[in-house]
């Protein structure tokens, strides 16, 4: 099958080798599924951040969302069947397992549902991740209410603007910091006020907020505690500029919050069935919109990887495996 692959350790997007003669996954296992992918959305950091981890094991396909068709199940997996239309991430801490910019991906039943029905593979292939990792943001560690106001960092990019729509769907007050050339897609997502990062300091704008999700890291982060109000919270997914370890972030994150007054979080995206259902149902009553920015064949991953930050203005890029025709 064709695939794309990392052969060396600490490679970056240069060393991603598109291959078409790669051995198709083994039959499912008991509780898996065997998906033929029709798309598979990228998250550029991963191809820095596996490194970070022990034991990864090369070569290894990368990218950990997808959507795609049921091409075989395994026993025991009694929810999804040969032929339906699914969507899924794949355990984003799981080096030893391929991922899904391939012709065909493994992944557990626990980890996929049906595929939004409104939307093609391409934009239902950029939810998982993004989508999972805002709603775990909001609703898992912050715990966001309707009384809440919310300050997100990266308000325009591709977690963010899954953010965005899920706070400003459950009646929160929502502030995003972003550049100037976003402001309107931020409007069309529903943010009620927009700080230029490039031009204001959020902290001369925002004082008290119950809630901070940080999806930029660095001195955002490190100027961010000033302006929650004692008692708030804070959630953040990046591992940028946290100066620590990645088994120490939640400890520093934590630390750090105390030393504030606020309760503060640092997490990893893990699958969820339930919540992919939910998400789906989200965007399928037209609640939530994914957004897709750059839709790129699959034998130009790299690209993807390496040139994220030019071709990639809002929301996500995403890898097309093969034609809806297909
Ligand atoms: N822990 C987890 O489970 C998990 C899961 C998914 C993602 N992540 C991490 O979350 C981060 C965001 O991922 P993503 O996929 O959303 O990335 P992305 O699509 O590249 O979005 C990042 C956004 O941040 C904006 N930005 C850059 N500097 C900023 C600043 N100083 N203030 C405000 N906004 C700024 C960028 O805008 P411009 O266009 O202006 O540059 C862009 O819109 C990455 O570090 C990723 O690795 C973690």
């Amino acid at each position: 099958m064709k695939a794309v692959r990392v052969h060396k350790y600490g490679g970056g997007p240069k060393d991603l080798v598109y291959e078409e003669d790669i051995m198709q996954p083994p039959h499912p296992k008991e509780g898996e599924v065997l998906v033929r992918v029709y798309a598979t959305g990228v998250t550029p950091n991963e191809i820095v951040w596996i490194w970070e981890h022990p034991g990864v094991s090369l070569p290894l396909i990368l990218g950990h969302e997808f959507s795609g068709l049921v091409e075989e199940v395994g026993p025991k997996v009694s929810n999804q069947m040969k032929g339906d239309a699914v969507y899924g991430l794949t355990d984003p801490l799981s080096l030893t397992r391929n991922g899904a910019e391939a012709e065909y991906v493994i992944a557990k039943e626990s980890e996929i549902a049906s595929k939004p029905q409104t939307v093609d593979h391409e934009y239902a292939a950029g939810v998982p991740m993004a989508g999972l990792t805002a709603w775990q943001a909001l609703f898992d560690h912050a715990h966001l209410s309707s009384k809440d106001t919310i300050l997100i960092h990266g308000a325009a990019g591709g977690v963010g603007s899954f953010a965005v729509q899920l706070a400003r769907w459950s009646g929160a007050h929502v502030i995003g910091t972003a550049s100037a050339y976003d402001f309107s897609f931020l409007e069309d997502l529903g943010v009620h006020d927009a700080i230029d990062y490039n031009n204001t300091r959020f902290e001369d704008r925002v004082h008290d907020v119950d809630v901070i999700f940080d999806t930029v890291g660095g001195k955002t982060l490190e100027r961010s505690w000033k302006v929650l109000r004692r008692g708030g919270r804070l959630v953040s997914v990046t591992s940028q500029g946290i100066p620590t370890s990645y088994d120490k972030r939640q400890e520093y994150l934590k630390e750090k919050g105390d030393s504030f007054g606020v309760n503060a979080t640092w997490f990893i995206v893990h699958s969820s069935r339930e919540q992919l259902i939910r998400i789906g149902e989200l965007i399928d009553s037209g609640q939530l919109r994914p957004v897709v920015d750059t839709i790129l064949p699959l034998s130009q991953a790299n690209k993807a990887y390496e040139g994220a930050k030019d071709i990639h203005k809002h929301g996500k890029i995403v890898l097309r495996v093969r034609t809806e025709l297909e």
